[in-house]
């Protein structure tokens, strides 16, 4: 089993570079199951969900070799199978996009239902009405979904509710059905354009990713490509927020900033100076924060993949702060853990109300997912004392060279490995 252990309230100072963005890489693995040649996918950040959906794509018969730590060769060209047991998917949410890529490939697909994170009930209807739109038919049974199709046909898709992977999934199988598919009210996510433009890079045609209206031309065959994957927003963000809270000077760099403008527009408002350079974001701090009130909202909104990291925050703002999460339904799990820590905080069904303290102190936690243990990790930087994180596995899914990063900037934390 392994810990972070940190000694917190150093502070943080000096420069940070960004990996690849998560979300963008677990659905351009997938994606590439699609093109009949080799993709050379670069900028794959060094993670957990990497690796498993590359062990999946592996046992499916696809050909995936690392040539580095960040650049992955797949070569889907003799694939065999086209299911994915539970056993290979059940650590990653988005194994879900292996069902738009199978179908979109081969007409079929056998997948077992997502694992990943749990924040409340994270249904696919959306996924599987637009693929019952382009002609395929479904079944669940025994947590596997099978889809099959005689052929795929374009169509017009609203969404009940912009949802990255339903929009996702839905442009994956649409690049190879035949005619024209419409996406109204679709999610306009960074990552949902970065999938567009590995599509695209592949042969597909795809217009208008980033809007709420994609429309997809279908083509019949994809080939080979090479692309690199966009910097990571949430890791980005994450990086901010705790040069904030640290009351640091940290220069995140290899990011596009216009991506973190509703965290930039929200650390203004607490009170940190912030610096824009053309891929990269300066953020200074007094650590002396003023409280505010954040909402949740698809992109371009406030992500609520920077939820936890922000409540850490409001933490140690120096009065009450109010969030709202408007995206999931159950996503303040990790309240208790930061409470532990000093956080004083009640939450009301989707509102949190954070009243400030003067310092948090550091204490045994336990990460409950991926973004809730990036939030104690923040809060451990900034408590007074030790500050032990367990279950890091969750963050080690979303977070490449987490202690490595954050000791350059000036922390005290390791790993700790225990029986
Ligand atoms: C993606 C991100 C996740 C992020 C979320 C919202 C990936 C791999 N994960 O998750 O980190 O928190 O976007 O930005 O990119 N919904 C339905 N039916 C559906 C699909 C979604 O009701 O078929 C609802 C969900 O319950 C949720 C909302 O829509 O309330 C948003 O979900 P969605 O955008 O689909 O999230 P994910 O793609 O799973």
């Amino acid at each position: 089993m392994e810990h972070l252990v940190i000694n917190g309230q150093r502070q943080l100072c000096g420069e940070v570079s960004i990996s690849g963005a998560k979300n963008a890489a677990v659905a351009i693995i997938p994606a590439a199951i699609m093109a009949q040649g080799k993709c050379v996918i670069e900028n794959l950040p060094s993670i957990e969900d990497v690796y498993s959906l590359v062990d999946t794509l592996t046992n499916i018969g696809a050909r995936c070799e690392f040539v580095n730590d960040n650049t992955l060769v797949v070569d889907s060209s003799n694939i065999i199978k086209y299911c994915a047991t539970y056993e290979s998917v059940k650590k990653i949410r988005a194994s879900y996009y292996l069902m738009g890529a199978l179908l979109g490939r081969f007409k079929k697909a056998e997948v077992a239902m997502p694992g990943g994170c749990n924040f409340g009930t994270r249904p696919i209807d959306q996924h599987l009405k637009g693929f019952k739109a382009l002609g395929a038919e479904y079944t669940i049974s025994h947590g596997i979904v099978k889809l099959s199709a005689q052929k795929l046909v374009g169509s017009n898709i609203y969404l009940d509710m912009p949802s990255v992977g339903a929009t996702i999934n839905i442009m994956l199988a649409a690049s190879m059905a035949e005619g024209v598919t419409v996406i109204e009210n679709a999610a306009k996510e960074p990552h949902i354009v970065d999938t567009a433009n590995f599509l695209n890079m592949l042969g597909a045609r795809v217009k208008g990713a980033g809007t709420d209206v994609i429309k997809i031309t279908g083509v019949s065959e994809l080939h080979g490509a090479e692309y690199m994957i966009i910097p990571d927003q949430i890791e980005a963000g994450t990086y901010m927020i705790a040069g904030a809270m640290a009351g640091g000077d940290v220069l995140v760099k290899n990011i596009i900033p216009k991506h973190m403008d509703p965290l930039s527009a929200k650390l203004q408002d607490m009170g940190c100076v912030i610096y824009e350079g053309d891929d990269s974001i300066r953020v200074i701090s007094t650590g002396n924060l003023n409280p505010t009130t954040v909402k949740t909202m698809t992109y371009p909104g406030f992500p609520t993949d920077l939820q936890p990291q922000m409540t850490a925050l409001l933490c140690v703002a120096n009065g009450t702060s109010i969030l709202t999460e408007n995206v999931w339904d159950n996503r303040f799990q990790y309240i208790n853990e930061l409470k532990r820590l000093g956080g004083n905080i009640t939450v009301e069904g989707r509102v949190a109300v954070v009243e400030g303290v003067r310092q948090l102190m550091g204490a045994e936690v336990n990460a409950t997912d991926l973004r809730a243990g990036a939030a104690l990790v923040i809060a451990g930087l900034a408590a007074k004392g030790i500050t032990t994180i367990g279950n890091v596995k969750y963050i080690d899914r979303g977070y490449e060279k987490i202690e490595r990063k954050f000791s350059e900037l000036g922390a005290d934390i390791r790993r700790v490995k225990s029986e």
